[in-house]
């Protein structure tokens, strides 16, 4: 799909300026998910771009854990919690990165998927890659095979989506 094609997801995302901090323009999914026609126009599309065999579609949380569970359902796969620290219950494993605004430290547990299970890396926004860069690395280190992660944007003048492809990941995305 064109990115003109989606101007009807483009227009249901709302920018709100100087969120959570000064020059940062946040791009708000919660007015796409509030419209029932806007919700169902990103998954199929989505649908669409998905390249490979699925086992587990892996959600970042928390605004990937909206989109993995829909697509996972209409692909027959299950779903994998990518968690902030100090959530899971189990033996973990982590990663730390940066972020467009802070640090953080994502976790899976150390069993969560079996050795060269295919896993779809879904979220709704790739900015500095920093939070899918370090998921692809925790998910590599679980086993996992890792080609392709979704997004519904992609900022691309901050760069995210060209290192993860230096990465050797497939980056879709319905908006940029
Ligand atoms: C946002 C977004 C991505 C990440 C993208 O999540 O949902 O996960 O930032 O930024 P990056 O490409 O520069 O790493 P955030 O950390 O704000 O957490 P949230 O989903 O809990 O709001
Ligand atoms: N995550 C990182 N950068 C973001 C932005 N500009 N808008 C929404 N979420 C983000």
């Amino acid at each position: 799909a064109t990115i003109a094609a989606n101007e009807d997801i483009r227009r249901r995302i709302r920018t709100i300026p100087d969120f959570p901090k000064p020059g940062i323009q946040f791009r708000d999914i919660t007015t796409l998910l509030l419209d029932g026609e806007g919700l169902s126009l990103t998954v199929e599309r989505m649908l669409e771009q998905v390249e490979g065999p699925v086992d587990l579609v892996a959600g970042i949380e928390a605004r990937g854990f909206v989109f993995a569970p829909a697509l996972a359902l209409a692909l027959g796969a299950g779903v994998l919690l990518i968690r902030k620290d100090g959530k899971l219950p189990g033996a973990t494993i982590a990663e730390d990165y940066a972020l467009e605004y802070g640090t953080d430290r994502i976790t899976i547990h150390a069993d969560a998927c079996a050795p060269g299970a295919n896993v779809l890396l879904v979220d709704d926004l790739i900015a500095t890659g920093g939070t899918a860069r370090a998921a692809v690395r925790l998910l590599r280190k679980a086993g996992a095979t890792v080609r392709q992660a979704a997004f519904v944007i992609d900022l691309p003048d901050l760069g995210g989506a060209a290192a993860l492809r230096q990465d050797n990941i497939s980056v879709t995305s319905l908006v940029a």
